[in-house]
């Protein structure tokens, strides 16, 4: 099953990259499927679901969140009511959204699951023990799990890329914004890389316009960022997953342009 898991996408900038580009590169690279995290899409914090629906109608087919999910609250509702748009699992029960789901692609029942960490950001359940107890429940019925881990810290992503290790197909990190270069397929066949990147402006402090993120650094004043404009960049990552066995036979880490 070849798949495209896209980075965070930054603002109109890069939800317009992403919605030009969608179809073409489903064809030209042959995909089976496509997701993306989203959680910036909507000014660059946050989604809204017009923006979360027009990703969706455009060919992406399951879309991913983290901790900029819950910025704008007619979101809320929409988290409940739509199957193809998760938030992190391990939230506390009630929050609206589910954390995992089961679709259906090509007679393949995939498992996508999404995680927040816990190192340098606000306190959630602990990823691990969520992620544990979700496989239990998956494992009975997926033939592939992908995992999208939304965290600051390399170490836990590696680390939890290690521990979910020959149990998934894939761990990918996000959140970062910033592509690394360790794309690597983990004993057991777990595809791993500890940041997509993003899709949005190349020149930019993470999506946003550098002279108002740099002023927030110098002055230590609270700032309004805004958007940064100009190219935009699509990053993630080309995996080809073993439907028999559910194993990644190869992972790439992806840009256009490249
Ligand atoms: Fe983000
Ligand atoms: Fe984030």
């Amino acid at each position: 099953m070849r798949t495209l898991f896209l980075g965070d996408i930054v603002g109109k900038p890069g939800r317009k990259a992403v919605m030009e580009n969608i179809s073409c590169l489903r064809r030209d690279l042959g995909l089976d499927l496509i997701l993306a995290n989203a959680e910036n899409a909507s000014g660059g914090l946050g989604l809204i679901p017009k923006n979360a629906r027009e990703l969706h109608q455009a060919g992406i087919d399951i879309l991913t969140s983290g901790n900029h999910i819950w910025k704008h609250r007619e979101i809320y509702n929409f988290l409940d009511e739509t199957g193809w748009l998760l938030r992190p699992a391990n939230y506390p029960p009630d929050a609206p959204g589910r954390g995992y789901s089961l679709f259906a692609v090509n007679r393949l029942r995939v498992g996508v699951v999404n995680l927040l960490g816990r190192v340098f950001m606000s306190p959630v359940d602990c990823p691990f023990r969520t992620a544990e107890s979700i496989l239990k429940e998956l494992k009975q019925e997926a033939d592939i799990v992908l995992v999208d881990f939304h965290a600051e810290a390399t170490s836990e992503k590696k680390a939890l890329g290690y521990y979910l290790g020959g149990r998934v197909s894939a761990l990918l990190g996000t959140h970062t914004h910033v592509q690394t270069s360790d794309a690597q397929i983990l004993s057991g066949g777990t595809g791993y890389i500890t940041d997509l990147g993003m899709c949005g402006p190349c020149h930019s402090v993470l999506g946003m316009d550098p002279e108002t993120v740099q002023r927030g650094f110098v002055q230590g004043l609270p700032q309004r960022f805004v958007l940064a404009g100009g190219e935009c960049r699509l990053q993630g990552v080309l995996l080809d997953i073993d439907a028999e066995s559910g194993r990644t036979n190869s992972l790439q880490a992806w840009e256009m342009p490249g």
